[in-house]
């Protein structure tokens, strides 16, 4: 295993605002998977799904993925679909401990509302849809993770403390 923390979960879990608190308070450095492929192609993911389709992403997503994976010493955010490829859950086992950010479909809805637009999957899909594809994927993070927190009703310097307490 390598040396750095691997956080996943579903969109609004808040992976990116976690990782960043438990990077500063490691002194790890933050990575976040969207931001680098948003970086380097230069496009928002909405603009990347509308030009090259949801593959088009998650071949730039695995590619971002397979790299951040080596670094020593990181936080490391993915985006909520980036475990449901085997390709992306294997590099990520050899990063270091994986964390799973557990929600529930209410915290997904309020912590969504507002960016509902930035995220092409849940743009298009009906309340019931999301609540179904929130089910599916929550039995493939716990497969791969380490270790599940709830973060329901807590917020980030709560779910820091209860990471670095379970993992350290
Ligand atoms: C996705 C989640 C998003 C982003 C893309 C696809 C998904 O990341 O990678 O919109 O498949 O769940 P967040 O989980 O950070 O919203």
């Amino acid at each position: 295993m390598g040396g750095s923390i691997v956080l996943i979960g579903f969109m609004g879990a808040g992976k990116s605002t976690i990782g960043r608190g438990l990077a500063e308070r490691l002194g790890f450095r933050f990575v976040d998977t969207d931001r680098m492929v948003i970086d380097r192609a230069g496009l928002s993911v909405t603009q990347i799904f509308r030009r090259y389709g949801e593959a088009g992403f998650r071949e730039r997503e695995t590619s971002v993925i397979e790299e951040v994976a080596r670094y020593e010493g990181a936080v490391i955010a993915t985006g909520g679909g980036a475990p449901t490829i085997e390709r992306n859950a294997n590099a990520l086992k050899k990063a270091g401990p994986i964390v799973h950010l557990d929600v529930d479909i209410e915290t997904v809805r309020n912590r969504t509302k507002r960016s509902a637009s930035r995220r092409p999957l849940l743009k298009d899909r009906s309340a019931k849809d999301v609540a179904q594809l929130l089910e599916q994927r929550r039995k493939i993070y716990e497969d791969l993770a380490d270790l599940t927190i709830d973060t329901v009703g807590k917020d980030t310097d709560q779910v820091v403390t209860e990471i670095m307490g379970e993992l350290l």
